[in-house]
């Protein structure tokens, strides 16, 4: 027993010594992936800056947020080309599969003037059409439900090619 006691010892100090370094290890992580969360306003409110641009981009194509976390989105349309022909807007929906996606992008994109459906049952979350040089800004709550969320602009011919998810998690 005097034996088994001896070797026991050492053997729960090394043990010890390695779950400490682990706890360690997993610190550099959390510090490297902090800085990809934008810094909360003053009033605590998330903002979040989006662009798009005469070809058809969103300078972003993920987005996370908490459940229910208040977010303040400004999108810009930093293009040069007439509002006619290149004008972008921002459109968050709910889950749906690519094809229903399709659908949506389809009917949004023939209903002019400001290209959203007259059934919005599945926006969550729009701007204004902007041509360019325009912004706006909107306020809303991230789905409670955690979930990929689509965003697009649904300005004609864009849906397809401009879009992005929202990952609430
Ligand atoms: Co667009």
């Amino acid at each position: 027993m005097k034996i088994r006691t001896r070797f026991l010892l050492p053997t729960l100090a090394a043990a010890s010594l390695a779950f400490t370094g682990c706890g360690r290890s997993d610190k550099p992580a959390a510090v490297a992936s902090a800085p990809a969360a934008p810094a909360p306003t003053a009033d605590g409110k998330r903002a979040i800056e989006i662009t798009g641009d005469d070809t058809m981009k969103f300078n972003v194509t993920e987005l996370r947020a908490k459940p229910g976390e208040t977010l303040r989105i400004t999108f810009k349309n930093i293009g040069r080309m007439p509002k006619q022909a290149m004008s972008h807007n921002w459109v968050l929906v709910k889950p749906m599969s690519d094809a229903d996606l399709n659908a949506f992008g389809m009917k949004a994109s023939t209903s002019a003037p400001d290209y959203l459906p007259a059934d919005r049952s599945s926006v969550i979350a729009h701007t204004k059409l902007l041509g360019g040089g325009e912004s706006d800004t909107i306020e809303f709550n991230a789905p409670a439900a955690a979930g990929a969320y689509p965003f697009l602009c649904t300005f004609p011919g864009h849906f397809a090619i401009m879009k992005g998810k929202l990952i609430v998690d």
